[in-house]
């Protein structure tokens, strides 16, 4: 059999959990001998911690794979589950969102008052003609009436489409076009970098190439000027002035509850569709599994944006359903000052910090002294999302922000996936830095060769998912094909091998020697050097592993002797200067600190040294304008990059260096 994806690193630190936390701890080792014994007795289990109007009759139906059905029969409404019954159970003084602007000005909800908002403004969709089943566009900043939009929706049965902020007229209009809204909710502007950033402008522009829409709620958040339809209607004008009596009604467990467009780094974005009984119970049971949270002392705190998954699944819904007091933020991490972070930490008490590895090697290169010079003992759960994370960056996570107290849970999951899918259980697994671990309670994951046969401990492969599992997507909108083709075409029965379906997520990783599971990147990615597989996430990690390089971005580029040869984009830790011969030197050291960790066929043939790396929006590296670069070739498509200024950088870096040996 031939290598499939080569395994080079070898990591020996491991850290066992704190002893009072494991001893406290929410979810304990049995709960992964008591789902493998029966696995939809489990999840079974996991949905009773959520209120129903109508008990299910059965767990799962997959008699039409890979169309999953969960909890069928059953009926349920997400917004009572998420706002009402903490109401109705005494605790609507409780605060759910400690809300802090960018500017500094804070808002601190309750329970009791997010009931309120969210009444009053499933009140107003349904008197502008909204009703079960349609579309609603949300495309606002992060202000506490995203998450209220969002609950409105679900609570009259609406199925919202988030759209990130940032994204453009074009991008904003497709995903309208694509779900047929009949209705946006945004906002006059947000602030970002200390200045007001106009939002209605591209919803205009939008809106005029959109024949569903019928009507545009705008919430007041700048003052900014802005122009006027007659589809427009403030928010302040009709949500806050209306009835703050609503009923909810139950929804069928499988009636849509979101659709969100995903499209990785590459492609046609995807719309892909998740519904409401089984998306429930899985984030609501691995928010509280994962994060360890105890509601009526922890302060949690994810700092994605509400327009990604994280944000529905881990500032939204999990939370919420869970009673959580959490910290909202709406600006950047460096506004007014790189201390933003440490600074709010501090301020709320925070207890549990889930956020990206992108911001945790930015943190990193900014310097150690800033988190230094404050307070974090507060801190006591650290999580990470979207990305490897490079052991040394999990080290540097460890140490500077958890003060070598706080377990860190890596948490690897998907848009597709719906909620956490494998991951440490903080008060149970030895976590080791770099890896997520094992799959949760629950979960199959597996990693397999070409042939869909599981490799050995020790092994790289294939990502998939053997089992359907509750927070599944259901399809891609208005495309089952795609659906088909994208995730399940590949292995298993829908590639025609035998009777089983299996779900390729599209990463490669591998098990190392106890079969704790390494992600190592999207397939995609994969270098072909002189007949070996590498992963980019390896040699990554390796060079970050140096003490002067906080981030690494490495392609393969076409090389007339190795097929592939690894070109890698490196931007040096705070502290160091790139500047001529010191640049230099560093290139060669670098060079060789990877030959010496992963061995010499991971040699790069080349380094760069760069002050910026090309990143989505959501923070993910692009390495497909990196792979054109490397190959001195024009870029391709720049429309999801998040500042299209570090291209021109890089490339014009790229033209001037020489290539060595
Ligand atoms: C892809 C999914 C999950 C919410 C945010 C991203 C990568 C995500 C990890 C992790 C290694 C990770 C994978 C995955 N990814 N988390 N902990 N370790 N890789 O959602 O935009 O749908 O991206 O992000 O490549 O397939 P998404």
């Amino acid at each position: 059999m031939s290598e499939t994806l080569a395994n080079l690193s070898s990591e020996s630190r491991q850290f066992p959990p704190p002893e009072a936390l494991a001893a406290a701890a929410n979810v304990k080792a049995e709960a992964y001998e008591e789902a493998a014994g029966d696995r939809l007795a489990f999840w079974a289990k996991q949905a009773d911690r959520l209120t129903w109007a109508k008990k299910w009759d059965q767990v799962l139906d997959w008699s039409n794979p890979p169309f999953a059905k969960w909890f069928v029969g059953g009926e349920l409404n997400i917004a009572y589950n998420c706002v009402d019954r903490h109401v109705e159970a005494g605790r609507g003084d409780k605060v759910a969102i400690h809300w802090e602007g960018e500017p500094g000005d804070t808002r601190t909800i309750t329970y009791a008052e997010l009931l309120k908002l969210v009444s009053q403004a499933a009140n107003t969709l349904t008197d502008l003609g909204v009703g079960a089943g349609d579309r609603v566009a949300i495309y606002l900043p992060m202000i506490p009436e995203a998450a209220v939009a969002m609950l409105a929706c679900a609570r009259i049965g609406a199925t919202h489409s988030v759209v990130f902020g940032g994204f453009s007229v074009e991008a904003l209009a497709t995903r309208i076009a694509d779900a047929d809204a009949k209705l946006v909710i945004t906002a006059d502007g947000g602030y970002r970098r200390g200045k007001p950033s106009a939002l209605k402008p591209t919803v205009d522009e939008a809106v005029a190439k959109s024949p569903s829409i019928e009507n545009v709620l705008v919430v007041r958040r700048t003052g900014q000027e802005v122009a006027w339809t007659d589809k427009d209607k403030w928010w302040h004008e009709t949500v806050e002035q209306a009835s703050p009596e609503h009923k909810a009604q139950p929804f069928d467990a499988e009636h849509p509850l979101f659709i969100l467009y995903t499209s990785g780094t590459t492609g046609k974005p995807k719309g892909i569709l998740h519904t409401t009984g089984g998306y429930l119970t899985q984030v609501s049971y691995t928010h509280d599994a994962v994060f360890d949270l105890k509601a009526d002392t922890d302060v949690y705190w994810c700092t994605a944006d509400i327009g990604w998954v994280t944000g529905h699944s881990y500032i939204v819904y999990g939370p919420l359903s869970n009673g959580a007091t959490q910290v909202m933020y709406e600006g950047t991490p460096d506004t007014p000052g790189r201390d933003r972070f440490w600074q709010l930490v501090d301020k709320y008490k925070v207890s549990i910090l889930y956020t990206a590895p992108t911001l945790i090697r930015t943190m990193m290169k900014w310097g150690d002294d800033i988190p230094a010079g404050y307070d974090l003992s507060s801190l006591r759960i650290l999580g990470s999302v979207g990305e490897p994370i490079n052991p040394e960056a999990w080290m540097w996570y460890r140490k500077n922000i958890g003060r070598d107290r706080c377990p860190i849970v890596d948490t690897w999951w998907q848009t597709e996936t719906g909620g956490v899918m494998i991951s440490p259980l903080p008060g149970v697994t030895a976590t080791k830095p770099g890896s997520a671990m094992t799959p949760l309670p629950g979960i199959t994951a597996d990693v397999v060769d070409d042939q869909a046969q599981s490799v050995p401990n020790g092994g790289g492969g294939f990502l998939v998912l053997r089992d359907p599992w509750p927070s599944m997507l259901r399809t891609i909108w208005g495309d089952d094909k795609r659906f088909l083709d994208t995730y399940w075409s590949r292995f298993g029965a829908g590639a025609g091998q035998g009777d089983e379906w299996i779900y390729f997520a599209g990463d490669g990783a591998k098990k190392d020697e106890d079969g704790a599971l390494w992600l190592l990147g999207r397939v995609d990615d994969v270098m072909l050097v002189s007949g070996h597989n590498i992963s980019t996430t390896e040699v990554e990690s390796a060079l970050v592993s140096h003490p002067s390089v906080a981030e690494a971005a490495v392609v393969g580029a076409t090389d007339p002797t190795t097929g592939q040869a690894i070109v890698a984009f490196v931007i040096p830790r705070g502290n160091v200067d790139i500047e001529g011969d010191v640049g230099d030197q560093l290139n060669a050291e670098l060079r060789n600190h990877v030959s010496k960790t992963l061995g010499p066929i991971a040699k790069p043939r080349q380094i760069m040294l760069v002050a910026e790396l090309p990143k989505t929006r959501s923070g993910k590296i692009m390495r497909r304008l990196l792979k054109d670069v490397a190959e001195r070739r024009s870029l391709g498509d720049v429309t999801t990059l998040q500042d299209s200024a570090v291209m021109d950088l890089i490339s014009a870096g790229m033209k001037t260096s020489k290539s060595e040996d």
